[in-house]
């Protein structure tokens, strides 16, 4: 019974999980600031942004935060994969009042973002006014709008045609402009009713001018502009020539009309984020009820679905098209003959289904059997109690994953560790996929794997392996992940010798990927996660070499409020931290102590354990230590690192994998602290080849509005108008 339900839970979750809204940023990024949303290619932290992309959330200063462009002081009020809206100022002008704000501009040159000429307007308010937009100098362009009215009774609500409210256009293309007022009059004979003159650019969608404005205006420092935004400097054509066109599947390119680049769309029939390498994702327009488009029978196709009818009625099956209707009616002969066929096909139908039945019904019960062995109470428990867990993860059934891995077949296996073998499957979509497969399967197995699925379901993390599901009904529960290509971080370093060796910059890279990760399971979630099993061999390195951190089996969620953990010791000879191993007390500093291992292993290109060594320095950690004591830090490093390197820096780094392997916990430093520190280190990076052009491309962006220190007399204006 427990099972049935169970199964319609899970049921409920993959329904769940295919109607959940799709991913819409880089994976492990930040998304939100406040109450916004943030889709790729915009991001707030590195390597989560394309270039000129980024936005700086602001969350120690502002509550609600506020989210600005670059990091320049322009706020973002809202972000689409269509347009983004800024607030923009608004120049003043008021009678008696010595103005600076009568001169307001704004500067989004060198960002891929331009004032949306479509949607914004130039708009000036008040009765005595003289406004004027240019862009940097009255010479390079200029346009503007006069308003002047005798008296309120004369201006009419909802018209901006030069009585009380004007409005002009805007070129394609404008990525800067200076709005400045005037007057004929210093508002003396209009002060009455309206004391001030207001110009600004705003989404003429938002903007509705009535009389009450002339005095409304002057609380309101700020409007909404629309910006236009494009990737890349080229038409579609010319980015698909030179092969840098980024559109993911399932979606096209389309050439900007207002200015360089080009964006891309979801094809019709597909919906989600198309700058994403994943692409867009089919619709699957059979699924929703309240929008089905189909009477009868709905059947989803990729980009899009097909109608029909039962065999009893006929018609396009089309909600908006002729539905279905009942048959035409057939010559009664025909009838008579249909009519006794249909009887014995009744009977037929019936058996079978009887048959089916019974047989279905066994093969259910050996099914839930299995799913309740495998543990699939224990991870109902779990995702019960952890909101979200179940999100991502997929139920795929044992058919499904026989047939991608071809039965599990040899020349499948990618690699075989304790407790399993992981093969490469190939799912139907043609997406690769790492399979693993326990070897034996006990209680204690089903602990470890309900939690390496519960927790990393919860970690989004992009150096962390993402795991896609798992299986339930087969003799040993299966689990999906990512394919990562490239092997482990072990292979790299002490493997297999067709292995190229990896560059110093590339290992530092790694480790700070790798830092991240911790430091983020150890702080960033809602709570401490200890991975506890850190190692080269739970390391993976996908096609460019970029980290990703695996096997949670034996990690642990600290309960709240909690500093630390007593536990069963476990881990993997050589990272183990000693403290831990004496005491059983697990904290996050145990954590650390692996990851120096790793990161010595890095710099010496060693393995963790060797019998070639003396007794007491086997352990890379001791050996580690005591040639730093003696002063041999560059005897040991690996001959690539040694000349690749930095000299200060690779001081640094092993001063800092030093730190971590302190036989103290208390004396390590947070995981927080080391993946600062290896930040830091890496930024400083001195080598010819080091990139880091993403970061520096966007530090240069400008994004700016502001008024001018210089005061503009109304003099200056008043020759360009006429
Ligand atoms: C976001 O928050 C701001 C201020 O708290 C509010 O004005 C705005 O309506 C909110 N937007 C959405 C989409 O909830
Ligand atoms: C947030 O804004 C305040 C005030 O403008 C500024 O001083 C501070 O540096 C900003 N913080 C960040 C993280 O940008
Ligand atoms: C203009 O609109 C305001 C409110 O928006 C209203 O009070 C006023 O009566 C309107 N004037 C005319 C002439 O319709
Ligand atoms: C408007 O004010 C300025 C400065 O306050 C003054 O120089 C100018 O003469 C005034 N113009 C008129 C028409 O009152
Ligand atoms: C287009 O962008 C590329 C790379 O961002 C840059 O090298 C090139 O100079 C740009 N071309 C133009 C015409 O701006
Ligand atoms: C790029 O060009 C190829 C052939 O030259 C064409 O098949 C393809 O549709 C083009 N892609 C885009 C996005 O324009």
């Amino acid at each position: 019974m427990v099972a049935q339900s169970l199964i319609a839970l899970l049921f409920l979750l993959c329904l769940a999980q295919a109607t959940s809204p799709i991913s819409t940023a880089l994976p492990g990024c930040r998304t939100a600031c406040g109450n916004l949303t943030l889709p790729y290619p915009f991001g707030m932290e590195e390597d989560c942004y394309m270039p000129g992309f980024k936005m700086t959330c602001n969350d120690t200063f502002y509550d609600p935060p506020k989210l600005f462009m670059g990091s320049g002081n322009i706020e973002i009020t809202q972000v689409t994969l269509d347009n983004v809206f800024m607030e923009g100022l608004v120049a003043r002008d008021c009678y008696g009042e010595l103005s600076t704000s009568s001169h307001v501009w704004t500067n989004i040159e060198n960002t891929p973002y331009t004032l949306s000429y479509a949607r914004n307007r130039f708009t000036a308010i008040g009765c005595d006014t003289l406004a004027l937009l240019y862009r940097a100098t009255l010479v390079d362009f200029t346009s503007g709008c006069i308003s002047l009215c005798a008296d309120d009774d004369s201006v009419a609500n909802g018209t901006c045609a030069g009585s009380g409210c004007c409005q002009t256009t805007i070129p394609m293309g404008m990525k800067r402009f200076d709005a400045l007022l005037g007057s004929v009059q210093n508002h003396t004979t209009t002060k009455s009713f309206s004391p001030c003159s207001f110009a600004f650019l705003i989404d003429q969608e938002q903007f509705e001018f009535s009389v009450p404005d002339f005095i409304r205006f002057r609380s309101r420092s700020t409007v909404p502009i629309v910006l236009d935004w494009a990737v890349g400097n080229q038409t579609c054509g010319d980015a698909n020539k030179s092969g840098s066109i980024i559109c993911g599947p399932n979606s096209g390119c389309v050439d900007s009309d207002n200015g360089p680049g080009y964006k891309c769309r979801c094809n019709q029939g597909y919906h989600g984020n198309p700058y994403l390498a994943v692409g867009c994702e089919d619709i699957n327009e059979c699924e929703d009820p309240t929008s089905n488009p189909c009477v009868s029978i709905c059947t989803n196709t990729p980009g899009s679905y097909i109608c029909s009818c039962t065999d009893a009625t006929a018609g396009d099956g089309k909600r908006d098209g002729s539905g279905c209707r009942s048959a035409t009616k057939t010559f009664p002969l025909v009838q008579v003959v249909l009519g006794c066929g249909s009887g014995f096909m009744f009977l037929l139908v019936i058996s079978s289904l009887i048959y089916w039945g019974v047989k279905k019904r066994r093969l259910v019960q050996m099914r839930e059997k299995l799913f309740e062995e495998n543990g699939g109470v224990l991870l109902q428990q779990q995702i019960a109690s952890r909101e979200g867990a179940a999100r991502t993860a997929k139920i795929f059934t044992a058919k499904q994953l026989a047939k991608a891995t071809n039965n599990y077949s040899q020349d499948r296996v990618i690699g075989k560790g304790g407790n399993g073998t992981v093969y490469k499957g190939i799912l139907p979509d043609n997406s690769v996929v790492a399979i693993k497969k326990s070897m034996v399967f006990d209680r204690s197995q089903v602990e470890q794997f309900i939690n390496e699925v519960v927790v990393l379901s919860q970690v989004m993390h992009r150096n962390v392996v993402k795991i896609l599901g798992c299986c339930l009904e087969t003799q040993v529960p299966l689990l999906v992940y990512e394919y990562v290509p490239n092997g482990t971080l072990s292979d790299r370093l002490h493997g297999r010798r067709d292995y190229s060796s990896l560059s110093w910059q590339a290992r530092l890279r790694i480790a700070v990927e790798t830092a991240g990760v911790l430091a983020y399971l150890h702080s960033a979630t809602a709570r401490p996660i200890i991975h506890r099993d850190i190692k080269s061999t739970n390391i993976l390195l996908d096609h460019n070499y970029t980290a990703k951190v695996s096997d949670f089996g034996a990690s642990r969620v600290v309960p709240l409020g909690r500093a630390h953990l007593t536990t069963l010791v476990q881990g993997t000879l050589g990272y183990l931290d000693p403290e831990y191993f004496h005491a059983g007390v697990l904290t996050e500093k145990s954590d650390v102590y692996s990851f120096g291992v790793v990161l010595a292993e890095l710099l010496t290109g060693k393995p963790p354990v060797s019998s070639q060594r003396s007794r007491e320095e086997q352990l890379l950690a001791m050996h580690f230590i005591s040639s730093m004591e003696r002063g041999q830090l560059f005897e040991i490093l690996e001959r690539r690192v040694a000349t690749e390197g930095d000299r200060a820096q690779l001081e640094e780094v092993a001063q800092l994998a030093e730190r971590c392997l302190r036989l103290t916990g208390e004396e390590r430093p947070s995981m927080k602290e080391v993946a600062e520190e290896l930040e830091r280190l890496r930024r400083f990076e001195r080598h010819p080849w080091a990139q880091q052009s993403s970061d520096e491309g966007s530090g240069r962006l400008l994004g700016i509005t502001g008024y001018p220190s210089d005061m503009d007399s109304i003099d200056n204006i008043s020759t360009p108008i006429d």
